[in-house]
């Protein structure tokens, strides 16, 4: 295969991610520091949305997960949560016709079949109509939480041991991996935190097995083209080991 400069690594660093996911923190803080409402954070959220899956394709990345709402975000006050799904629903629907013209395949994972009948529906809709789309591909994680995307593949494994379709003997990382939502998703490169804080809030937690971390201050309704450039760049210093030398 020819050698593609664009992918080339720059200084004996990484190669550009193919696989890039964001937990997307810090709306409310946005909001809180213009005196707005947490909803004003949230709106200003999802022009970044917009803002940064344009830039992830134009910098030829393959794959962006956004963490977009998780199991746990339940515990917010039933109005903010109303609000979010509200956004949702304006995002699925302002941008589904730009996502199927540039060829964007859209997928959603975590347990977003628990959502409302409604945004249930139109995500069936989105997904179906990007599906024969050759990519980059869009991942939004959607009332999702990592421990029960490992609880599920290990419960599905289970009973596949039980009525005696598996050898337990046969279920190695590849064979569990295959058993999660990101199954034939190109391994997780870069995992980028927004606002500073430096957890992962069950985000992705076999998937980040051994990703780069990056976690910046900026909140993420100032998160633009610049930043996501910015990061990939970091990235490319990075010198990853996967435990050789
Ligand atoms: C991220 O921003 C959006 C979601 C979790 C849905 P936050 O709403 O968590 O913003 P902060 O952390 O309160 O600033
Ligand atoms: C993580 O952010 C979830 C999303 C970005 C969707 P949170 O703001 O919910 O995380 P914690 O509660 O600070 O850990
Ligand atoms: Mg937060």
């Amino acid at each position: 295969m020819a050698a593609n400069p664009a992918r080339a690594p720059s200084g004996g660093g990484s190669p550009p991610p193919r696989h890039v996911a964001i937990i997307m923190d810090g709306n409310g803080r946005w909001a809180k520091a213009r005196f707005l409402p947490r909803i004003a954070g949230h709106k200003q959220g999802v022009d970044a949305v917009r803002r940064v899956s344009r830039a992830a394709r134009k910098l030829g990345i393959e794959v962006l997960t956004l963490y977009a709402f998780s199991s746990e975000n339940w515990r917010r006050p039933e109005e903010e949560v109303r609000d979010l799904m509200g956004l949702l629903r304006h995002f699925l629907a302002s941008e589904l016709d730009e996502l199927v013209s540039e060829g964007v395949k859209l997928r959603v994972i975590g347990d977003w079949r628990g959502l409302s009948g409604d945004l249930v529906a139109m995500i069936d809709a989105a997904i179906a109509r990007t599906v024969d789309n050759p990519g980059p591909t869009l991942v939004i994680a959607l009332n999702y939480g990592a421990q029960a995307e490992i609880l599920a593949a290990a419960r599905r494994l289970a009973e596949q041991a039980r009525d005696g379709t598996l050898d337990p003997v046969s279920i190695d990382e590849a064979r569990f991996e295959a058993e999660l939502e990101t199954a034939d998703l190109p391994p997780l490169d870069l995992l980028i935190r927004t606002s500073g804080e430096q957890r992962l809030s069950n985000f992705l937690l076999w998937q980040a097995a051994y990703a780069e971390l990056l976690f910046v201050d900026t909140l993420w309704p100032d998160f633009n083209e610049d930043t996501l450039a910015e990061a990939i760049g970091q990235f490319g210093r990075r010198q990853r080991r996967f435990g050789g030398l």
